[in-house]
């Protein structure tokens, strides 16, 4: 068995959010990134779309070696995590480990919530799979759940032009939409790996004793219990604290985008998946 980087995907860039994290908690593990940015955005693609795109992009991790993979961005988490757990791994290499983003945060984020009613914003194939209402309702079956699908904001976001006129109307809009369904919601979850990079806009939006919350930390401290629970898994993950990034668009634009999204300097290789 060689030792191998923990693999960490997103459509595009909004996982580098979460990789941030993981390599803050826990800075020991080499990481391998890759977006998807040649076919991002995902939030707006049908299920099955996700699921192959999702498939191709986890079948490269292995290809690299990796033994286990985060699923960085929660549309894939939505719509192929469970096929890919549940069909594909069986098939491809059942010693191998797929995770997600969306159950370590509904483990949690009922408990931050005193008014019982949580507000989530995400694309519209993590709103349409319902996936945050069932899973919180699992963990939390008192919490009123509230979504509502921001179609424009990743590819704001992903064009840059979040900190131009005009992506606060769309903020304001869809916040706004979020309180009218559910006036009592005291937590605003950023459902969307990309929102963490508008967060200061949403907070404007929102009153202020609403809670913003975003998943970085929730899904670190997440995998550091899993890693512990799985020692089997544990002694896969090669430790030199490296991080590697791939992408399958421009370098160029990766590293230029990418460097705001991990908050330090990105130097990315192209691959064709
Ligand atoms: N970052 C992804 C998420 O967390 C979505 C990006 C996309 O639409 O491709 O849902």
């Amino acid at each position: 068995m060689k030792q191998a980087p923990i693999g960490v995907f997103d459509s595009g860039y909004g996982g580098l959010t979460i990789l941030k994290e993981l390599a803050n908690r826990l800075p020991q593990y080499d990481y391998i990134y890759l977006g998807d940015n040649a076919r991002a955005p995902y939030g707006t693609r049908s299920f099955d779309t996700v699921y192959h795109y999702t498939l191709d992009c986890v079948k490269w991790f292995f290809e690299q070696g990796c033994h286990l993979v985060i699923l960085a961005c929660n549309t894939a988490s939505a719509k192929a995590l469970r096929t890919i757990q549940q069909n594909d791994l069986p098939k491809i290499t059942p010693d191998k480990r797929v995770l997600g983003v969306i159950r370590p945060t509904t483990e949690t984020i009922g408990r931050f919530s005193e008014t019982k009613s949580v507000g989530i914003l995400a694309t519209s194939g993590t709103v349409a799979s319902q996936s945050y209402p069932i899973e919180i309702s699992k963990f939390f079956p008192d919490v009123k759940v509230y979504q509502e699908a921001c179609p424009l904001l990743v590819p704001l976001i992903e064009n840059n032009e979040a900190d131009n006129p005009g992506a606060d109307y769309f903020v304001k809009k869809y916040t706004g939409d979020l309180l009218k369904k559910g006036s009592d919601i005291d937590v605003v979850l950023l459902g969307c790996t990309h929102y963490p990079l508008i967060k200061k806009l949403i907070r404007d939006s929102l009153p202020s004793g609403i809670k913003i919350i975003s998943q970085g930390e929730i899904v670190a401290e997440s995998l550091a219990d899993y890693l512990d629970r799985h020692p089997e898994i544990e002694k896969k993950c090669s430790k030199t604290g490296t991080c590697q990034f791939f992408t399958t668009d421009s370098t160029v634009d990766f590293d230029n985008h990418g460097t705001q999204f991990f908050g330090q300097p990105v130097l990315s290789r192209h691959v064709d998946i």
